[in-house]
């Protein structure tokens, strides 16, 4: 009767999540908790494989926590930390570089991405092996189900490598083998200004952007000025009309109503209704969710508690995990 253990994490970031961050990940982490043994981490170990100011990391660890918390994880029904907290990541991580192929790793097709945008003198060797310590992440947790976007998957058969490969070779049963829970495709959510590229930190326009701890009217007009294609007709076709489909998205994620719903709702209507009425349910829905974020923010005391007990909880699996490993390698 044990649940399936799922874990996943997010970096911390500089400013509030994006509607792409909280629809594309953070909410899909919500049911978990009544179903799983779930495990979510702001992964600031990671965020240091590019360069970070010091006291900009730390308030973004910390606003990251807050807006989870925010979001609806509830720390009585998931385990909820930051990644540094807990030693053995690190640990674990190290061990698993040394049984880590230099070519097997040079494969990984999201490091060829990224360090293309840092550049050769920028590019660092944690950048490289980034794919290795988020194995260590989830094999710490004897994990049984990883969700994550379709780009992690290769990442994820790669843990399951690295398992298979420390359990045939120390003997046993180290690791449990994690499965990827690839999220839907629908949960992408994109450029509210180009919307045939994803809404992103890195790559969205400022208008084509919503960051969910801006004020509430700024991403009300950001709505209400998305861009659509210049047909009469509401109807969810991401071929034909990209930039309507994504709004239909949003306003299916925010309002609970299917696309059918919708469509049939403002049957005979023009995109405008639409948009209007998307933009006052994502402000009704975002009230409360800045409302809690702000709390936390503003509770410096109730945070650290929270993310204290979150690592208790964390660091006596993750302990049992590496234990076993270091003593099954000859430590
Ligand atoms: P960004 O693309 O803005 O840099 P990250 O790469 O840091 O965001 O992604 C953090 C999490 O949010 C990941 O789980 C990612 O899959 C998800 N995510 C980011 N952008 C989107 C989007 N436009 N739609 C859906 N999910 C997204
Ligand atoms: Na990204």
């Amino acid at each position: 009767t044990e649940r399936p253990r799922v874990l996943s994490g997010i970096q911390p970031t500089a400013g509030s999540f994006h509607l792409g961050n909280y629809l594309g990940a953070v909410r899909q982490w919500l049911p978990f908790q009544d179903t799983h043994d779930a495990f979510y981490s702001v992964v600031d170990l990671h965020a240091i494989t590019i360069p970070q100011d010091p006291e900009a990391l730390r308030a973004a660890t910390r606003l990251a926590a807050a807006q989870l918390l925010g979001a609806g994880l509830d720390p009585d029904r998931c385990t909820l930390f930051v990644q540094s907290h807990v030693p053995e990541h690190a640990q674990l991580a190290w061990v698993l570089n040394c049984v880590t192929g230099f070519g097997e790793a040079s494969r990984m097709t999201q490091f060829k991405d990224k360090s293309a945008k840092q550049g050769a003198e920028g590019t660092t060797v944690g950048l490289f092996t980034y794919p290795i310590l988020q194995a260590a992440d989830i094999l710490l947790y004897q994990t049984d189900q990883v969700p994550v976007g379709e780009d992690q998957r290769q990442h994820v058969e790669l843990t399951r490598d690295l398992a298979q490969r420390v359990n045939g070779r120390y003997g046993g049963d180290l690791f449990r083998l994690p499965n990827a829970y690839i999220l839907k495709d629908a949960a992408k959510i994109q450029d509210l200004q180009d919307p045939a590229s994803k809404m992103s930190k890195s790559g969205s326009s400022p208008k084509g952007i919503v960051w969910l701890l801006d004020p509430p009217k700024t991403s009300a007009k950001k709505f209400r000025s998305a861009v659509t294609d210049t047909g009469t007709e509401v109807r969810y076709d991401p071929a034909e009309k990209p930039g309507l489909s994504n709004l239909l998205s949003v306003y299916s994620a925010l309002s609970g109503m299917t696309v059918a719903e919708i469509e049939e709702k403002y049957t005979g209507q023009l995109y405008g209704p639409l948009k209007t009425e998307l933009a006052e349910l994502f402000t009704e829905w975002v009230a409360p969710f800045q409302e809690r974020t702000r709390g936390f923010l503003d509770d410096p005391a109730e945070l650290d508690r929270v993310l204290a007990k979150g690592a208790e909880k964390a660091r006596p699996v993750a302990a049992e995990t590496l234990a076993r490993v270091h003593e099954a390698v000859g430590f």
